[in-house]
């Protein structure tokens, strides 16, 4: 596994990528970020050796480096989620790869249900903690040694200091920041009205399909680690809706605009 990622690294270097100190996991239909940055050389996922393969869906995952606040970041453009089929191993390789290539910090983002009722739609939440409900761990590896520790420290898997800057910046620029604890689901269906009593009962505010995996894997390798969610719908279960994909996705993209203005803010802060 080691060499692979080496392989992949490699490969990427060769390309004129690097060198790298931040990483940027775009979630779905979050990816208009890419517009701000001056991009320096951009690898279509299917380039890079030994990169999980992206799904027809996902045929333009790409690679981007690039500048943005004057600091030269690796966007990630399309995620790999456990509900395509991918196991943890695959939708964690980009984090394994952020690091191979000098990697020491990096921003996620992700759609998620609201289930704390005070939070609207379109809000933006960051992930002061989580709960992993995907029954699984991208460390439950045979050769796990090659890569890192196996009994990882959770204590703390979201930078305190990266979250008290953003909390900073939205306060200063007057967008609404919540703070609270995201619970993390295989999907792709979504939740019923008890899985959704269940997971306020168990201290979520939010709820999705992606993320904790990613976080994880970086906390095995020490990178600091923020997340934001944007609030694409509210989940209550007593008033629960049919799911509407389109409405989730409009949502998406209006909480975006406030998300971009908090990373540019935060690369500009180091
Ligand atoms: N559940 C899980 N994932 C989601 C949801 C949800 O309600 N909304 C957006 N992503």
């Amino acid at each position: 596994m080691k060499e692979k990622i080496k392989a992949s690294a490699d490969y990427v270097q060769q390309q004129g990528i690097g060198p790298v100190s931040v990483g940027i996991i775009l979630g779905t239909g979050l990816g208009n970020l890419v517009e701000s940055v001056t991009i320096l050389k951009e690898i279509s996922y299917a380039d890079i050796p030994h990169f999980p393969i992206p799904t027809i869906e996902f045929h333009q995952g790409k690679l981007i480096y690039g500048e943005l606040s004057g600091k030269k970041v690796l966007l990630f453009q399309g995620r790999f989620h456990l509900y395509e089929g991918y196991d943890f191993f695959e939708i964690t390789y980009p984090v394994r790869l952020l690091e191979a290539l000098g990697g020491t910090t990096l921003f996620l983002s992700n759609a998620a249900g609201g289930i704390n009722l005070s939070y609207k739609k379109g809000e933006l939440m960051l992930l002061e903690d989580h709960i992993n409900l995907q029954g699984g761990s991208p460390l439950a590896l045979k050769n796990i040694a090659s890569l890192g520790e196996r009994f990882v420290d959770m204590s703390a898997p979201y930078h305190l200091e990266l979250n008290n800057k953003a909390m900073a910046i939205a306060a200063e620029q007057g967008l609404p920041l919540h703070r609270g604890v995201y619970a993390a689901v295989v999907g792709p269906q979504l939740e019923t009205r008890a899985e959704y009593r269940y997971l306020k009962i168990i201290g979520a505010d939010a709820v999705g399909m992606s993320t904790v995996p990613e976080v994880i894997v970086a906390n095995q390798l020490k990178i600091k680690t923020l997340a934001i969610s944007i609030i694409t719908d509210e989940c209550d279960p007593d008033h629960l809706k049919p799911v509407d994909i389109p409405e989730i996705i409009a949502m998406a993209a209006k909480g975006e605009q406030h998300l971009i203005k908090i990373i540019k803010a935060l690369l500009e802060s180091f």
